[in-house]
């Protein structure tokens, strides 16, 4: 594997190697020196085009703590405001001797064609393109899937998991790259979201769809419920009429969480819109793994780096 582009790219194999090493991250992240050498020498590049805390702080940190060299690139503050192109951007990375770049980008496909286009030899993640894929975000939701469900048996996959996916997906990278990469582990995948917001690509893909939350929730025992962001930086027209008609008839509340099995887990990618998809009484309950998949962040893009990067040294 070369680079991390789309999480329909890798098979279930890769998919569980990542996983598996993931737990050992796990591990060192929970010592008191968090630290390895593994990538001790190798300068990695943070290229962000987009605004976002979560994913570019963990892969800074999971870099850090495999002691790589760690450079962050914002759009902001760069000459990238002054219009230098993502072709001039690589190869004055290349020329600073990058060994792998971590970008996200408005642009669907931008991941790709910076690995394709031989203006720079790095290894590239795909830390979100446009509305495309967000694969790290997909292996640390299989990867809280498998350690809340499954004990985190080694060379477990997901089959049977049944996870319901809401909200945005049309606009959602998370969305697709999450029923790709749960399709491989054999996951069973429900979309549902209102008709105007769930691409009908999409839902051909899925086990099942609904355009009811509460349908759904009655005819289903979900293992997990992930809510999506609405992502109205990304929409350019009107998909429902209102903020509060969303919050009523697509958001997880009090009393919907009330009508799930006791043990489904609550997800969200971050950042949430408090009071929109999800309100508080979902988003703290005793369920809610969200805090869990931000920890969990960190781990999987540590073992990402380590099989992209690492050249096949052994984990201390
Ligand atoms: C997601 C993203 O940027 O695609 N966030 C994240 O990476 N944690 C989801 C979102 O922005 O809604």
């Amino acid at each position: 594997m070369k680079h991390l582009l789309s999480a329909g790219a890798l098979n279930r194999e890769q998919a569980i190697a990542i996983l598996d090493t993931t737990v050992q991250m796990e591990l060192v992240n929970s010592r008191d020196i968090k630290k390895l050498p593994t990538l001790r020498g190798k300068t990695v590049v943070n290229l962000f085009f987009e605004d976002s805390t979560r994913t570019r702080t963990s892969f800074e940190v999971a870099a850090k703590r495999l002691s790589a060299d760690v450079i962050n690139f914002t759009a902001k503050g760069s000459s990238v405001s002054k219009g230098e192109s993502l072709k001039d951007t690589a190869q004055t990375l290349q020329a600073m001797g990058a060994d792998g770049v971590i970008i996200r980008h408005p642009g669907s496909g931008a991941a790709h064609t910076l690995a394709e286009s031989g203006w720079i030899q790095a290894a590239i993640v795909n830390a979100g393109d446009g509305t495309h894929e967000h694969p790290t975000q997909a292996l640390l939701d299989a990867y809280t899937l498998r350690q809340k469900l499954r004990a985190n048996k080694l060379g477990s996959d997901l089959a049977g998991v049944k996870v319901a996916i809401v909200g945005d997906i049309a606009h959602s990278r998370v969305a697709r790259s999450n029923l790709l990469l749960l399709n491989t582990l054999g996951a069973e995948v429900y979309l549902i979201a209102p008709a105007t917001l769930l691409p009908g690509a999409l839902a051909a893909q899925a086990a099942g769809f609904y355009y009811s939350l509460d349908q759904a929730i009655a005819e289903q025992d979900f293992d997990a419920i992930m809510m999506l962001r609405v992502q109205s930086e990304r929409m350019t027209a009107s998909f429902f009429p209102s903020e509060r008609e969303y919050a009523r008839i697509w958001g997880l509340n009090g009393d919907r969480l009330a009508k799930l099995p006791s043990d489904t887990l609550i997800m969200h990618p971050g950042p949430m819109n408090r009071g929109l998809e999800i309100d508080a009484k979902a988003a703290d309950s005793v369920n809610s793994v969200i805090l869990a998949q931000v920890a969990n962040g960190v781990s999987v893009r540590m073992a990402v780096l380590y099989h992209l990067l690492a050249g096949g040294s052994e984990i201390e």
